[in-house]
């Protein structure tokens, strides 16, 4: 190389890299980097960091134990407790917990037991005739969202699962009203508690029997070698399995998690815009601040319940509808709800525990015009957010485009496996579904 090639040369990158630079750093980064002054407080950590992520210290991570967490979690061959012959061996908690939907179901309320066909994403899923809308495995609220539950120290909508955290001085009413939460004295960690007592409710039953027989025991002695045998082939250990797997399921490749990290590209201009609202003028970050955005914040919006968008199986009647004073019975305690995480919700609608908004661009309206939709819900009772922002129509997509997109993990299909080891069509193995998915 001549001197004046390698001074040519040299220019060139020097101009290049001053490109770059001003290029990468536009004034929506350097104001968003202003408001979230400390980064690694949302950043999530890999899924294969298993000693990065949260967990029960009963049930330590390892790579077997998602490894059977991720059949078991898609596995028709246990759900061997429906309540009709023909319907056995035909759902898992994906039926209510669909991948292409976010891992919610793709349509408002989810059935297992009892309901047949999927459509694409699990929007065609209907009940089946044979069954009476009361013998149906459906729940009384939106189904939450599977991802990011290491972060949830309470789980669902009432945070009634768990013995830490907010439960500590609830000692008194589990199993009261849920003759499930009564698990929280065993101290096995939030997860694995309401894993056991979810394969129960979702009628699906483990002996080493049916464990041998679908081919899945070594597998179980690979995954919990510490268990005793008898807890191991039985629904503790399913469990224990199903929530190592459910814990290391991470949206870190969202736009926003790889803006954290420094790629200023990974966000567009208007998922940024929507950021800076998230995080400051729109003050969504009081509530939604952990890792997930979501929070153990219990706040009372003001939201419908389910049996008034059509929920099956559920009425005014519900003690769901109480939120977490229908499982502390306390008084400070009714119509308020945990505060969800946010990623990928984009994938399915409809949002709130009682799925009474169609699109996320409601949900914001909804914020931003701060008026209750429920009205047995008592002003008293009804969180102080719920007053006008004052976002302009901009605004509101801005937002809106934040949620749905920067904060949209495009790559949920490495939680997914290939097969299982039955063979068996998932998430749901009727012959509907198997005609909707292209499955035999
Ligand atoms: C019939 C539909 C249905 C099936 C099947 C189902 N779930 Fe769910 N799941 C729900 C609903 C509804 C909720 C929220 C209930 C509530 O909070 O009142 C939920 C909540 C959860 C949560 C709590 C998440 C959080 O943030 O607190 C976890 C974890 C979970 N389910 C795991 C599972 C596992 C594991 C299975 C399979 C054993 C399963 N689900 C099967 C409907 C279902
Ligand atoms: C005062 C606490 C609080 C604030 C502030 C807050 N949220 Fe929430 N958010 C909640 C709670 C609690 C729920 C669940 C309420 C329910 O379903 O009853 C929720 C639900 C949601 C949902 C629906 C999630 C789902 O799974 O259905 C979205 C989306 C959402 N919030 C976005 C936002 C945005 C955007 C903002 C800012 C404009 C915001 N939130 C501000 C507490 C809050």
């Amino acid at each position: 190389m001549t001197i004046s090639r390698l001074y040519f040369f040299c220019i060139t990158l020097c101009i290049g890299l001053l490109a770059c630079n001003h290029e990468e750093l536009s004034d929506y980064d350097k104001e968003l980097s202003k408001i979230i002054t400390d980064k690694s407080r949302y950043i999530l950590p890999d899924e294969t960091d298993l000693a990065s992520i949260p967990q029960s210290p009963v049930n330590p991570l390892t790579p077997e134990k998602v490894a059977l967490g991720k059949l078991l979690f898609f596995e028709p061959v246990f759900a061997n407790e429906a309540k009709r012959q023909d319907l056995k061996y035909t759902f898992t908690c994906s039926s209510c917990h669909v991948p292409e939907s976010g891992f919610r179901p793709g349509r408002m309320q989810g059935i297992a037991d009892g309901g047949f066909g999927f459509g694409s994403k699990g929007e065609q899923r209907f009940k089946y005739p044979y069954y009476a809308n009361d013998s149906i495995d459906a729940q009384g609220a939106r189904p939450l969202v599977t991802l990011n539950v290491a972060y949830v120290e309470n789980t669902m909508w009432n945070g009634s699962f768990g013995s830490e955290g907010k439960n500590i001085g609830t000692e008194s009413m589990w199993g009261v009203f849920d003759k499930g939460t009564a698990r929280n004295h065993e101290r096995l960690g939030a997860l694995e508690g309401q894993n056991i007592e979810g394969l129960i409710v979702h009628r699906m039953n483990y002996t080493r029997q049916i464990i041998e027989d679908a081919g899945y025991k070594e597998l179980f002695d690979k995954a919990l070698p510490d268990l005793p045998e008898n807890e191991r082939y039985s629904r503790k250990g399913a469990s224990f399995a199903i929530s190592a797997y459910l814990r290391q399921n991470l949206t870190n490749q969202a736009p926003f998690q790889k803006w954290l990290k420094g790629d200023n590209h990974a966000m567009t201009d208007q998922q940024k815009k929507g950021a800076i609202l998230f995080f400051g003028k729109a003050g969504c970050n009081s509530c939604h601040y952990e890792k997930n955005l979501g929070s153990m914040k219990f706040e009372a919006l003001g939201v419908d319940d389910l049996y008034e968008h059509g929920g099956l199986k559920t009425g005014p009647a519900d003690r769901r509808n109480l939120g977490r004073g229908g499982f502390t019975g306390r008084a400070e305690d009714m119509f308020k709800f945990r505060t969800p995480q946010l990623y990928n919700l984009g994938d399915s609608g409809p949002y709130f525990h009682g799925g009474s908004k169609e699109t996320l661009e409601d949900v914001v309206r909804y914020f931003n015009n701060g008026k209750k939709e429920n009205q047995r819900v008592p002003d008293s009772q009804l969180s102080s957010f719920i007053r006008p922002l004052g976002l302009t129509d901009e605004e509101v997509a801005d937002l809106t485009e934040f949620l749905k997109n920067g904060l949209k993990d495009p790559n949920l299909k490495r939680y997914v496996p290939e097969r299982v080891l039955s063979g068996l069509c998932f998430p749901n193995n009727d012959p509907a579904s198997k005609i909707d998915m292209d499955c035999h």
